[in-house]
């Protein structure tokens, strides 16, 4: 119980640093644009989720945030990270929910797949969380003097772990007979996936030009 209060209390911070980081850009360009996204940068957007898998699914979840992200591949990055742990952050407490919720036997192979999601999804929230801290390091005074590269590749990794942990959240329900529960856990994480998929291929992007 404990740990869910933490959790929540984590992630409402992390959220508040968020809207808070995000908002005065936002604001700033209110004046110019009558509170409407600069063209410019929807159209950066459209073309930068193009090179994603699910160019659809980028562009909407991202084109509200065109004011903050301008044209700048590394906010772009970031804001897809935040969007893909929100969506991660709030499987992870449906599936918990279920966990509780479910009436599978306690031995049960559905009951374990269960389980083991949670867990998987658990840690594709903390992977993800921890990109965008390193994320949020790229450029600031005193990062260590870690080289962009470095950090960068930090940020591959989790994500592609993160993704990794959620497609093997599915994979566990291969041999649970089909049944409510697990398709509709089934499709939502495939949902899921969706957005850290994409926001993996933007961090790549970003990683590809060497520079911050
Ligand atoms: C997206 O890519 C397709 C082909 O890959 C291209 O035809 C289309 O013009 C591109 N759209 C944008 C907005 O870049
Ligand atoms: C999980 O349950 C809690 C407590 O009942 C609820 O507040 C929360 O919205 C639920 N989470 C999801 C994603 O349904």
């Amino acid at each position: 119980m404990r740990t869910q209060l933490l959790r929540l209390f984590v992630s409402l911070l992390l959220f508040a640093a968020t809207f808070f980081h995000l908002h005065p850009t936002a604001t700033a360009t209110e004046g110019h644009g009558g509170g409407y996204a600069d063209s410019d940068a929807i159209d950066y957007i459209r073309t930068s989720c193009n090179t994603t898998l699910y160019p659809d699914i980028c562009f909407s979840s991202l084109s509200p945030f065109a004011n903050a992200i301008q044209q700048n591949p590394g906010k772009l990055a970031r804001v897809a990270i935040t969007v893909s742990l929100s969506r991660a952050h709030e499987m992870a407490s449906y599936v918990n929910n279920l966990t509780r919720e479910a009436e599978y036997g306690a031995n049960s192979r559905a009951s374990s797949a269960l389980h083991d999601c949670f867990s998987n999804l658990d840690d594709a929230v903390h992977e993800i969380r921890g990109s965008l801290k390193q994320m949020r390091q790229i450029g600031a005074a005193g990062s260590g003097g870690e080289s962009f590269r470095f950090q960068m590749s930090n940020v591959q990794t989790w994500m592609s772990a993160a993704l990794t942990d959620e497609e093997t959240c599915t994979d566990g329900f291969e041999d649970v007979p089909e049944d409510p529960v697990k398709s509709d856990v089934c499709d939502r994480v495939t949902g899921v996936k969706k957005f850290t998929s994409n926001a993996l291929a933007l961090v790549n992007n970003y990683a590809n030009r060497g520079i911050p």
